[in-house]
């Protein structure tokens, strides 16, 4: 796939929905009570897995539209043991491991090449103190959970900041003794939080931890989905590098544990105007207007990852183009995402002629305030790599070509045609 450079985006655009809340629809739907409707779902390759994985253990979902499905859900113990394939999608495996935890019979669960490398240890090493049998490939899927229908509540405080590992103990604590509480080193995205208060679930939330008591059952009866924030993202960068852009992005996720990418954008001088804050569900959302300006480096720090974590290869790139050198430290995360993220960012932007350095836990970029030369790079099997390349298309001097970029399937099947719906060249 070839990307042309382009002078501005302009006009109107809307994303699919929220990958992260449309997994956890699909999955507390399976395990609540009665009918669940999901309403705005973003169709991917990943949810996809999801309603696969829920089918697979016995759950009936129907695909109403494009974007709305119902869950007939079974009941907070009530899935049917099975082999799950999760294909590219980490939320799913977590989390779905922490839900069979707690369920009867004999689960398998795996991925493809890429989620088999991914750690695993730390979802399995709080669920087995809850008392769960689990066993993993060295600290890898497959994953094999003996659910003995026996687990306790745990107080854990978790040594990486993570939404997934965060989730995986809260689920399995739907089918505890006692309540569970998970301490997070520093806040990570609370859509299982969100989700499971709306359920009617009793979730007490403190600074730094979260406490969830075993309900009878969950009864969500609806999920609004918002656009997803982290795929508006590619759409907001290229819009703020372009000189001339004018582009109204509707009905995104703005939940403030996602969007620390607008907090790193206007220190460095960007125009964002988020407008017309709702609420949808448990979620806000808002509309966002970008503009275009000049921008200067902004460092960032380990404090800042978790809410920008998915966009941090798309920061490099806007760092490549901002006066100055900008360092990011404290996302050594990015080695274990769905590609060492900090190697295939330094290796794309580098081929581009960018000046990236990388770090052990980030990258050091100095910007000029130009564009890049362009050329070829790899996506290396990694959805939000093969978007920074386009978007680095639409940013250099010359076209960018991009190796795999097939793989924006994973999350955002329609990317290349939204992209060039708001080009202009
Ligand atoms: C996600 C959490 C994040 C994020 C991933 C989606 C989620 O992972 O990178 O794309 O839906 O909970 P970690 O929680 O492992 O950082």
């Amino acid at each position: 796939m070839k990307v042309d450079p382009a002078a501005a985006l302009v006009g109107h655009a809307v994303v699919p929905g929220d990958k992260s809340v449309s997994h956890r629809g699909v999955l507390l739907g399976a395990i609540g009570e009665g009918e669940t409707r999901v309403l705005g779902f973003g169709r991917s390759a990943d949810t996809r897995s999801t309603i696969d994985a829920v089918r697979t253990l016995g759950v009936q979902v129907d695909d109403v539209a494009d974007d709305e499905l119902v869950v007939h859900g079974v009941g907070l113990r009530g899935l049917q043991p099975g082999t799950v394939a999760a294909g590219n999608a980490g939320t799913l495996l977590r989390l779905l491991t922490g839900i069979v935890a707690g369920q009867e019979g004999r689960f398998e669960l795996t991925g493809d090449e890429s989620l088999t490398l991914r750690p695993m240890g730390r979802v399995a090493e709080p669920l087995s103190r809850m008392g769960a049998r689990i066993e993993t490939t060295d600290g890898h899927a497959p994953v094999i959970v003996e659910g003995t229908g026996d687990l306790h509540g745990i107080d854990y405080t978790l040594p990486v900041a993570s939404a997934q590992v965060k989730s995986a103990i809260l689920l399995a604590g739907l089918n505890a003794e006692g309540p569970t509480t998970v301490v997070e080193p520093k806040p990570t995205r609370d859509h299982t939080e969100l989700m499971l208060e709306a359920a009617g679930v009793t979730v007490r939330r403190r600074p730094g931890s979260v406490t969830i008591e075993p309900p009878s059952a969950l009864r969500l009866g609806e999920v609004l989905v918002p656009g997803d924030f982290s795929s508006a993202a590619p759409l907001i960068v290229a819009a703020a590098l372009l000189p001339g852009s004018e582009l109204t992005i509707h009905d995104v996720n703005v939940n403030p544990r996602r969007t620390g990418l607008l907090d790193v954008l206007e220190r460095m001088g960007a125009h964002i105007t988020v407008f017309n804050r709702r609420r949808a569900g448990g979620e806000l959302v808002a509309d966002l207007e970008i503009r275009s300006v000049p921008l200067t480096a902004a460092d960032v720090g380990a404090d800042e990852v978790p809410a920008m974590v998915d966009e941090l290869p798309l920061l490099a790139l806007v760092a490549a183009h901002a006066r100055g050198t900008t360092v990011v430290r404290g996302a050594e995360e990015l080695r274990v995402k769905e590609s060492d993220r900090i190697a295939a960012v330094a290796d794309a932007l580098h081929a581009l002629g960018a000046r990236i350095k990388p770090r052990d836990d980030g990258w050091e970029v100095t910007g000029v305030p130009a564009r890049l030369r362009g050329g070829r790079m790899d996506a290396v099997g990694d959805h939000r790599i093969a978007m920074l390349g386009a978007v680095a298309g639409l940013a250099s001097r010359e076209p960018v070509e991009i190796g795999g970029a097939e793989a924006v399937s994973v999350s955002f099947p329609g990317f290349f045609d939204l992209l060039e719906s708001v080009a202009r060249r």
